[in-house]
C-alpha cells in the first residue's frame, strides 16, 4: 500500500502533462489544408470552383468550400474525438455562443502566415487569395473568446479541454514565393519568419488559456503534383526513388527542422502545456513510398482532377475549370486537384497522427 500510495503521488504529477486530454472542443487555424468553408464564405473571388461539385462529392455529396473530394484531417481528428465536424468562423460569427460549443474552424484557403501587408509592401499582394493571413484568424480568435468568457478563471475553465490545431500555415508563403519564381536563397531567407509567425501565434493562444497545441509541418511539396509539373526537368538526379523532386522536399525539411528547434524552444517556456508537434511531412511520405500497398492503384503524383499532362495539372484547366475532368474513383489516387489531396490520403494521415506515429507526444 505504501508502495502504492508512492507510485501514485510520484508518478501522477508527471503523468497529468503527458495524458492526452478528453477533448470537447477544438480551434483550428490554418488554411486549405484546414479550411472547412471559411474562404468560400470571405467574399474573395480567386478561386471560386472550390464551391462548386466536384469539390466535395464523395463524402458530403455537395461542396462545402473543403479543398477536397472529402473530409480532410481536421475532420478526421474531430470524428475521433466525437465531436460535430468544425463549423467555420465566418458563416457563424454573429451567433458563435450557440454555434461554436464545440469549436470553431479560423483557417481559410489560400491563407499565408505571413500578413498580407508583407506581401502587398512588396508588390506581390495581388498573388494572395486572401489577405485572412494567420493574424487575422488570431483577430476572429479574440473576438470568439470575448465572446465566450471574461475572466481568466472563466477563460482558463472554457479552454481547459480543448485542443488547438496550429495549421498547417506556412506552406502557402512558400508557394507564392516559387511560383512567383523565387530561387530556394530567397526563399530560406523566409523560414525563420514564417516560424517566427507560427511560434508567436500558438505563444498567443497559450497565453489566452491553451493547455494542448498541436503545431504540424510543411508537406513533401516536391511530390505535389504542381511543383512536379511547375518545376519538372530532364534531369533525373532531381527526382528521388518515388518520382518527388529532392530539393523541394528538402525545402520542407528544412522549414520543419527550424520549426522543431523553435517549438523545443516554447516548450522550455512554457512546460505545463503540451506543444506537440506534427510532422505532416512523414505521414504524408508512405502515400508517395508505397502507393499502392496502401490502395492508391493510380499512384500517388498524378491528380485525380485536372485538365492533363503526365501529372494531370495544368495551370489554365486547373479542377472545376473548363478544361478539366475528375477521375472516376478519387479513392485510388492520393492528389486530388493538383495541390491538395484527396480523403483518402488525408485519411491516412491523419490515422498516421492519432495513432501516435506522426507526433512528437500522441495526441
Ligand atoms: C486585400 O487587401 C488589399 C490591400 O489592402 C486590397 O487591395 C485587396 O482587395 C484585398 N483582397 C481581398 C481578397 O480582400
Ligand atoms: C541535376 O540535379 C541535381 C540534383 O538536384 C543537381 O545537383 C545537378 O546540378 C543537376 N544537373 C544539371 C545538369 O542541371
Amino acid at each position: 500500500m505504501v508502495t502504492l500510495l508512492f507510485l501514485f503521488f510520484c508518478v501522477l504529477p508527471k503523468l497529468s502533462t503527458s495524458i492526452p486530454l478528453v477533448y470537447d472542443k477544438i480551434f483550428s487555424f490554418g488554411d486549405s489544408i484546414a479550411d472547412t468553408g471559411n474562404f468560400i464564405h470571405s467574399g474573395a473571388l480567386a478561386n471560386p470552383v472550390i464551391g462548386k461539385l466536384p469539390y466535395g462529392e464523395t463524402f458530403f455529396g455537395h461542396p462545402t468550400g473543403r479543398c477536397s473530394d472529402g473530409r480532410l484531417i481536421i475532420d478526421f481528428i474531430a470524428e475521433k474525438y466525437g465531436l460535430p465536424y468544425l463549423p467555420p468562423y465566418l458563416p457563424i460569427a454573429k451567433s458563435l455562443k450557440s454555434k461554436a460549443k464545440h469549436g470553431v474552424n479560423f483557417a481559410v484557403a489560400g491563407a499565408t502566415a505571413l500578413d498580407a501587408k508583407f506581401y502587398y509592401d512588396k508588390g506581390i499582394g495581388g498573388i494572395l487569395w486572401t489577405n485572412d493571413s494567420l493574424n487575422t484568424q488570431l483577430d476572429w480568435f479574440k473576438r470568439l473568446k470575448s465572446s465566450m468568457c471574461t475572466t481568466k478563471q472563466e477563460c482558463d475553465s472554457y479552454f481547459k479541454r480543448s485542443l488547438f490545431m496550429m495549421g498547417e500555415i506556412g506552406g502557402n508563403d512558400y508557394n507564392y514565393a516559387f511560383f512567383l519564381g523565387g530561387t530556394f536563397t530567397d526563399l530560406k531567407r523566409m523560414v525563420p519568419l514564417v516560424v517566427g509567425t507560427i511560434i508567436s501565434a500558438t505563444s498567443t493562444v497559450i497565453e489566452d488559456g491553451a493547455k494542448e497545441v498541436v503545431v504540424p509541418g510543411n508537406f513533401p511539396i516536391g511530390c505535389s503534383a504542381s511543383y512536379l509539373t511547375l518545376f519538372g526537368t530532364q534531369n533525373k538526379t532531381a527526382y528521388d526513388g518515388n518520382g518527388c523532386l529532392k530539393a523541394y522536399n528538402a525545402f520542407s525539411k528544412y522549414h520543419n527542422a527550424q520549426l522543431k528547434l523553435a517549438l523545443e524552444k516554447l516548450r522550455q517556456k512554457y512546460p505545463h502545456v503540451r506543444i506537440i508537434y506534427a510532422d505532416y511531412y512523414g505521414a504524408a511520405k508512405a502515400l508517395f513510398h508505397i502507393p499502392r500497398h496502401l490502395g492508391l492503384k493510380n499512384g500517388a503524383l498524378r491528380a485525380c482532377c485536372g485538365g492533363g499532362g503526365p501529372y494531370n495539372f495544368n495551370y489554365k484547366a486547373r479542377c472545376g475549370h473548363l478544361g478539366s475532368k475528375v477521375c472516376e474513383d478519387p479513392s485510388t489516387y492520393a492528389n486530388w486537384d493538383g495541390v491538395h489531396l484527396t480523403e483518402t490520403a488525408y485519411r491516412h494521415i491523419a490515422t498516421g497522427l492519432l495513432d501516435g506515429t506522426f507526433t512528437s507526444q500522441p495526441i
